[in-house]
């Protein structure tokens, strides 16, 4: 073995600290600091089940992130878990390009009777935003390469490939980039909408393909739309003869209370994204699903087969597990859980919001997609800063719910995080197996914490920051902060 080889076998002995070292050397050392202001490199994964992740001191960890949704089932599902020990223990084939997998098939079956209307083309790759692409291309062969456009709404977020962050909204994300051509448009607007779609030229420059859409944006902060927002949208793009693409990747698989969140207004999109807990928290597994008739002109020749395809796409263990998770989501009626517990959570957060005015400004969502807002202005009221750190004050507000997870993670073992294109909004997205009690314990470790009072808050965190960090990290940070603002 070469010299300071780490042998498979080995990996779980190595103290967690160098784990956290090899980070900050070989993958992401922004990354690295950045966890290390919130204390969550403190907490060495050892394993999880459900709702819950163990550390290495047996320390139990409550997650209400789900890794942005892609844990709708928790950790480790038994059933999920069975199902690609199933595939691995009988060898079967795994991943074949020429070998048709009989699991990816019947996966599309399945998933052909859950779907709203003629949605009966899947298409299977690995992840969210490769999904999105996927989308994109069938929208534009649709139009035989005439209509060179995307229409998506400001601070969206659909992936970090060029391709779907060109209809990524969220500004932060796209500076720098040489993106395709594009319109955005103020979410939950339809009149803008069609504003933009009323002059649409039917080809070449500045003529649309689609119009893509969360129907709740997620990373924007859980925006939820006007009621009928959807439905005009549908048509809208049917009058004006442009295909309407929802990416259901956050809204999906039970998350806002029904399997697809379109159903809520009776809408059908003609291209529908999945990904995230589509493999049941265990495998990597996105789909673009598209009505047979925008398929079928989009792809319409044998010459054409080979033109969109993704080597694991679909391999027969992803498959597998997602079969297992829909049929878990199905039979288990998550939906209905999911809007009983998140009416349950969005209550407690009222009365935490009106016992806490100062901070909190506004707590929303559906289902278990919840978001809460922070009043920044609390930040004011702490009267604890140690040093002239310029640009202080204003990277601790922008921080606060950041701030605020890193403190729930501390004293209440509660795992948080926020949202990528609105930091002033704390992501409330637990498992959708989480129970009453789990969700309470949330509720009064949120309210304790709050009742503790700014000053505490921004003195812990103050104080680890320079602590661990030293003012050589915060310093150039809040200055390029400065700079960015
Ligand atoms: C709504 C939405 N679309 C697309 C994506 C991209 O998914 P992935 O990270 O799997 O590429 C995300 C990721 O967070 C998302 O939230």
């Amino acid at each position: 073995m070469r010299k300071n080889w780490i042998a498979v076998d080995d990996v779980n002995a190595k103290p967690y600290k160098e784990t956290v070292a090899l980070f900050r050397e070989y993958i992401n050392p922004g990354l690295v600091d950045l966890l290390d202001m919130g204390e969550y490199t403190s907490i060495q994964p050892q394993s999880a089940l459900g709702a819950t992740i163990i550390d290495g001191n047996g320390r139990k960890i409550l997650d209400f992130v789900s890794s942005y949704g892609a844990l709708n089932l928790g950790h480790n599902h038994p059933k999920v878990k069975a199902a690609i020990l199933d595939i691995l223990v009988k060898n079967r084939v795994d991943l074949s390009k020429e070998l048709l997998s009989p699991y990816t098939a019947c996966l599309a079956h399945n998933l052909s009777l859950l779907t709203p209307g003629s949605l009966n083309r899947f298409f299977f790759c690995n992840s969210g935003t490769e999904a999105v692409e996927v989308a994109l291309k069938l929208a534009a062969r649709y139009f035989k390469g005439k209509r060179l456009q995307f229409i998506y709404a400001e601070n969206s977020l659909h992936g970090k490939t060029l391709g779907s962050l060109s209809v990524t909204g969220g500004q932060r994300l796209r500076e720098y980039f040489p993106l395709l051509p594009g319109k955005s448009v103020p979410y939950g607007h339809a009149a803008s909408l069609e504003t933009l779609l009323k002059n649409n030229p039917q080809e070449g420059e500045g003529s649309v393909a689609a119009v893509i859409l969360e129907p709740i944006q997620g990373e924007a902060g859980v925006i939820v739309p006007p009621a009928g927002y959807l439905r005009q949208v549908r048509e809208l793009c049917s009058r004006y003869g442009v295909l309407l693409i929802l990416d259901e990747i956050q809204t999906g698989l039970c998350r806002t209370g029904t399997f697809f969140a379109c159903e809520q207004e009776d809408v059908v999109p003609d291209l529908l994204v999945l990904a995230k807990s589509l493999g049941g928290g265990l495998a990597s597994i996105g789909a673009t699903i598209a009505t047979t008739e925008v398929f079928e002109t989009a792809y319409d020749n044998p010459h054409d087969c080979l033109v969109q395809t993704s080597t694991f796409g679909g391999r027969t263990s992803s498959c597998a597990a997602a079969m297992a998770a829909i049929e878990v989501f199905d039979q288990e009626n998550l939906s209905e859980r999911a809007r009983t517990l998140g009416e349950h959570l969005l209550a407690g957060l009222e009365t935490i919001k009106e016992k806490h005015p100062d901070w909190i400004r506004a707590v929303r969502g559906r289902g278990l997609m919840i978001g809460i807002e922070f009043n920044e202005q609390i930040i004011d009221q702490a009267h604890y800063l140690p040093a002239k750190i310029p640009g202080l004050r204003r990277v601790l507000k922008e921080h606060l719910p950041g701030m605020v997870a890193a403190a729930l993670l501390k004293q209440f073992g509660i795992l948080g995080t926020l949202m990528l294109n609105n930091r002033s909004v704390l992501r409330v997205y637990p498992p959708l197996i989480i129970t009453a009690q789990e969700i309470d314990y949330f509720l009064t470790s949120l309210d304790d914490l709050l009742s503790q009072g700014p000053k505490e808050l921004v003195k812990n965190r103050v104080n680890h920051a320079i602590g661990s960090a030293g003012l050589k990290f915060i310093t150039p940070w809040t200055g390029s902060f400065l700079k960015r603002k």
